[in-house]
């Protein structure tokens, strides 16, 4: 196996290997080139790297299905910060800001369909099984995200009912990507189904560390304004786990919400999340779910050298700072 940094390096010279049509049709790929060139964290390709070469010995097959899921992962990001009004991503200003929402929309639509095309350049003998994957997946993300909006105005979420949605929006990509890399490394079914569960675990304490990120980070090194998700009045592990502590700090809570969407609310919601032991609360369940993914992992035929790679991987999202 290589080092994460080196996998990762893969996926960028992959990503600027990728060539796409000009002239009158640079305002459909323009924002594509934009979005995927600023440089994320690239963990979802790096996973399908990983799997490949962790079953089969070899990720060169598995490079175009790679570059697909980083592709899928940015249509999502796209649309997402859209549905979110969210003006800066990775220290940049969003699609939607810097061309217009129709660029988002339809650069975005755009992404869906290459990143399939991308995601289907494997054997023959493998297409189905990771054609299956990925549109499972995909539906699971929407599934995700649509409840993600509806949860704003919702009253009462609940742990299970957050847990559900962000199963969709997040773990579900990180448990495909996984999966498909370990499609094409040649893995048994048995086996591709534990890395998914590892990589929906994962995807799992990679949400609730964004949830804390977006209250608790610092928006230079996190590359996204803090506090974007108090103002949008998102239900954050940060909101279930107040909301389940009892009734009367549900009311402080509620009322809270109450102030205009602004720097005065994010502040009151920050300090009554503060004052809860909120931030603890979460690290505690960033911390339950990354021991869920390696018990899934550990659970699988791997050596202990990949079991290692797959290991650290979790570990450093776990600490993660942007
Ligand atoms: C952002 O994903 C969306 C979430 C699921 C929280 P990342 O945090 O992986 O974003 P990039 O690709 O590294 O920018
Ligand atoms: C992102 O959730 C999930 C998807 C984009 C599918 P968020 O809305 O929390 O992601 P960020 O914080 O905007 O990156
Ligand atoms: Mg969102
Ligand atoms: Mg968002
Ligand atoms: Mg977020």
């Amino acid at each position: 196996m290589k080092s994460i940094a080196d996998y990762s390096t893969d996926i960028e010279n992959g990503i600027r290997s990728l060539e796409f049509p000009g002239g009158n049709l640079s305002t459909l790929y323009e924002p594509i080139k934009y979005a995927l060139s600023a440089g994320g964290k690239r963990i979802r390709p790096v996973l399908v790297l990983m799997g490949a070469d962790a079953f089969g010995k070899d990720m060169t097959k598995a490079m175009r299905p790679a570059i697909g899921i980083e592709t899928f992962h940015n249509f999502t990001l796209l649309h997402d910060d859209v549905m979110d009004k969210s003006s800066v991503r990775r220290g940049r200003p969003t699609v939607h800001k810097k061309y217009d929402e129709n660029a988002a929309i339809l650069s975005g639509d755009t992404m869906l369909t290459l990143a399939t095309q991308l995601v289907a350049e494997v054997e023959d003998d493998k297409l189905r099984r990771v054609l299956d994957t990925f549109n499972d997946m995909a539906i699971k993300v929407y599934e995700g995200q649509r409840l993600d909006m509806d949860f704003e105005t919702a009253e009462t979420i609940n742990l299970s009912n957050y847990l559900e949605m962000i199963a969709g929006k997040t773990g579900s990509l990180i448990g495909a990507a996984v999966k498909i890399g370990a499609i094409i490394g040649g893995a048994s079914e048995e086996d591709a189904q534990k890395m998914y569960e590892y990589g929906v675990m994962t995807g799992l304490a990679f949400q609730i560390q964004d949830d804390w990120l977006d209250t608790f980070g610092d928006s230079t090194t996190f590359g996204k304004p803090i506090g974007g998700d108090i103002n949008n009045g998102k239900k954050t592990y940060l909101y279930v786990a107040a909301l389940e502590e009892s009734n009367q700090t549900a009311a402080a809570l509620r009322a809270a919400y109450e102030i205009p969407s602004g720097e005065m609310r994010v502040k009151t919601v920050t300090r009554l999340f503060e004052k809860l032991g909120m931030s603890e609360k979460c690290k505690k369940a960033v911390g339950h779910y990354s021991s869920k993914a390696l018990k899934a992992l550990n659970s699988t035929s791997l050596g202990a050298e990949e079991k290692e790679a797959f290991k650290k991987l979790a570990e450093k999202l776990i600490g993660r700072k942007k």
